[in-house]
């Protein structure tokens, strides 16, 4: 049975600023993201995650794991340690040329990386287009015709020029290494420090974004060593290791989670960009010649991935490399509308055997397939997938931060996280502390909890028990109340349209598993 109850509730409109601040806000008062070492001020660019949002991570690494490594036949998974041998990252590419381009405000004594204050120069640029854009759509209604608009009006065409002629002077400088050209470039531009609004720059300046530590004692002549910037590298040195143990046969992909390091400069939007991030790392190994389907392939694969999560499809775009690192022939990234706009969420890269060659080049081992169906051994080419760990958490949780205004003038805060990444999943609810009800809800838990992370609540009215769980986005309320006794059934509270249905106690477990398993989203991928 259905019990409707005054649930017809509006969304209360709120600005990108504001939302961001308050997925912040809520993330510390509910336990999902506290800032580190905070009792010392914390350290920027640095987070702890909380007991809920230990929960969320772990569950969207295992979504990830799942789809990836437990779905394909021919993807296995690997845990490699965060530190290499140091050669890796000359081999890599990371010693020389793992670079920001940094600028410093003499003024404000602040420091900021120079590509990314072109690129947000730019982008204003075409947010004052955008701006032309829809109004003009506004103006001329139905027979507005976007295209023309773009290719003929002035205004619109002066700033997409201008943005995109900038982009690509920097583009072309950095690639030279012409670092005065992009510091004339700032100046040109008239861009200013976003704090102070002084013009007043130092040179520009490359800066490895590696953390090196030493290894070994002093005494014994100790040596560097770097934190992982990646976990890709993790991945290509055990390509032979992983091929010949597992009897892999290409196309094969290895999998990995993990921690990596990066001394950011610009540290800001909270958890996007971090010092000590996670990442989950595919290499698929491929026939020479093949990498274009393979990366068409993973490209589709992993926004379906995305999509399966059921979050309005206007959250992602993807954005096609026009200029390749140089081991890519292809690269795209998907891009997510986190509250401060459109930004990278996943790059897929075409990289080619660039990676591997260089390992044979530097250690001197052959790292080749000998494959038995064209009789030739060769270095595989390699189709990536890399996602930040830490990013898909912001994606969700700012995605699923709503305020709602409801029907009887109460507002609530709710997070509509998908059901199976919700950090508790059920709750479980005696309507009152006597007559028995804990003692039911509590054997209710106990059947439940080996199979789904629940929690028992007993303080406060019932009320305030589903605001605290809406806050936190549990998908579901079992109430235990005086009728449960006869009839053996409890309230089942639903969180998204807070619908209230009647159901016997021995089929919460059917239910549950319909509507919280991740095989149910795992399902959608098939
Ligand atoms: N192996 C390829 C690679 O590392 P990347 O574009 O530098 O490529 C891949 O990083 C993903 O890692 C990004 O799409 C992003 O989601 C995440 N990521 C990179 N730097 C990050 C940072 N400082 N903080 C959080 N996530 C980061």
């Amino acid at each position: 049975m259905f019990y409707q109850v005054s649930n017809l509730f509006t969304f209360a409109p709120m600005n990108q600023d504001d939302l961001f601040k308050k997925v912040i806000a809520h993330a510390k008062e509910y336990g999902f993201i506290f800032p580190s070492s905070e009792i010392y001020d914390g350290m920027a660019a640095i987070y702890d995650y909380g007991q809920n949002g230990a929960e969320l991570k772990k569950n969207i690494r295992d979504y990830w794991w799942k789809a990836m490594v437990q779905m394909h036949e021919n993807i296995v998974g690997i845990d490699a340690a965060i530190f290499m041998h140091p050669t890796t990252w000359k081999a890599s590419g990371h010693v020389d040329a793992f670079n920001d381009p940094l600028i410093d405000n003499k003024d404000s004594k602040k420091r900021y990386r120079a590509d990314v204050l072109l690129e947000d120069y730019a982008e204003k640029l075409r947010q004052k287009a955008d701006k032309e854009i829809s109004k003009a759509a506004k103006r001329f209604g139905e027979s507005f015709d976007e295209q023309m608009y773009r290719e003929t009006n002035p205004r619109v065409k002066g700033y997409l020029e201008e943005a995109n002629a900038t982009l690509q002077r920097m583009a072309q400088s950095l690639d030279k290494g012409d670092l005065e050209d992009v510091k004339a470039l700032i100046e040109e531009k008239g861009i200013a420090d976003p704090v102070s609004g002084s013009k007043n720059w130092t040179e520009v300046r490359q800066f490895n974004l590696m953390f090196g530590t030493r290894m070994g004692s002093v005494a014994e002549g100790s040596s560097e060593v770097y934190l992982r910037p990646e976990t890709a590298q993790g991945i290509f040195v055990n390509f032979l290791n992983v091929q010949k143990t597992g009897r892999m046969k290409v196309p094969f992909g290895i999998a990995q989670t993990g921690k990596a390091f990066r001394n950011e400069i610009v540290a800001r939007q909270f958890i996007f960009r971090m010092r000590e991030f996670e990442q989950m790392e595919m290499q698929f190994f491929v026939r020479p010649g093949e990498e274009m389907k393979w990366y068409e392939y993973w490209k589709e694969q992993r926004l379906k991935w995305h999509k399966a999560l059921g979050l309005d499809e206007k959250y992602y775009r993807f954005h096609d490399h026009e200029k390749l690192a140089h081991y890519a022939n292809a690269a795209a990234d998907i891009e997510f509308d986190f509250p401060f706009g459109f930004k990278e969420l996943e790059g897929i890269h075409s990289r080619t055997d660039y990676d591997l060659k260089r390992h044979e080049e530097y250690s001197g081992k052959k790292l080749q397939y000998f494959d038995p169906e064209i009789d030739e051994s060769y270095v595989p080419y390699v189709v990536e997938t890399s996602i930040g760990l830490d990013r898909m958490f912001l994606a969700i949780l700012s995605a699923a931060y709503k305020e709602e205004k409801l029907d009887d003038g109460s507002e609530r805060t709710v997070l509509q996280i998908p059901p199976a990444l919700a950090p508790v999943k059920v709750a479980v609810l005696p309507l009152l502390k006597k007559d028995g009800l804990p003692e039911i809800a509590r054997e209710i838990l106990a059947d439940l909890q080996m199979d789904f992370p629940c929690q028992y609540d007993e303080k406060d009215a019932i009320g305030k028990r589903y605001r605290r769980h809406d806050a936190i986005g549990t998908p579901l309320c079992i109430t235990v109340d005086h009728d449960t006794k006869n009839d053996q059934s409890v309230t089942v509270r639903f969180r998204d349209s807070m619908q209230q249905q009647r159901l016997p106690i021995k089929e919460l477990a059917g239910l549950l598993r319909k509507d919280l398993e991740m095989s149910t989203l795992l399902q959608k991928l098939k």
